[in-house]
């Protein structure tokens, strides 16, 4: 099987009045939107086949984020079984006139390859090389076993 290591994809976003609500803030919804979307991008890069979303774990926004903010949004892939992998996506707030980032959200998405068919496909393994990628791997095999459980045992 062929091992590959992941390679981190950064999406940015200014946020303009209709990703917000009443409050001058960024929408969830909008928020998760941006993160699927980035992960989605990790998932295709490192698969090299379509992907669809399959699951999304619990999400903690920390600080709001506002008008006008600029939204950085960091993944890569962390886990890898047969045809789905985990991502994980950092979300960071930028203020426009200042230099520093602040951490907002981290979330862990669950991606399946598929193919022409709409039908999961098998995807290379992901190489961890440093500790810190042994640390997170670790991380996505429990997302992944959570996942598992849900599916095999709701409703
Ligand atoms: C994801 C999908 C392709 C899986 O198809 P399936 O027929 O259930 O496939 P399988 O049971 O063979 O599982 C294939 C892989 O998907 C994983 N998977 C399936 N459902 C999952 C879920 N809800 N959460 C996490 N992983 C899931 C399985 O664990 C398996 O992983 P592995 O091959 O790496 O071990 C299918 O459920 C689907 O198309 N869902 C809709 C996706 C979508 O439209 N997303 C957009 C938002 S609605």
């Amino acid at each position: 099987m062929i091992e590959k290591e992941s390679i981190e994809v950064i999406n940015t976003h200014f946020v303009f009045p209709n990703d917000t609500n009443n409050y001058g803030t960024i929408f969830g919804g909008k928020l998760v939107e941006l993160m699927d979307l980035t992960g989605a991008l990790s998932a295709l890069r490192f698969s090299g086949e379509n992907v669809v979303t399959a699951s999304i774990e619990a999400l903690d926004f920390k600080i709001p984020i506002n008008l006008a903010d600029i939204v950085e949004l960091r993944s890569r892939v962390i886990y890898t079984a047969k045809t789905s992998m985990v991502v994980k996506v950092d979300v960071y707030r930028e203020k426009k006139q200042g230099s520093t980032k602040d951490f907002c959200c981290r979330g862990y998405f669950i991606f399946v390859a598929i193919d022409e068919n709409g039908r999961p496909t098998p995807i290379p393994k992901l190489k961890t090389v440093s500790e810190e990628d042994k640390r997170f791997w670790k991380i996505g095999e429990t997302i992944k076993s959570g996942a598992h459980e849900r599916r095999t045992t709701s409703l």
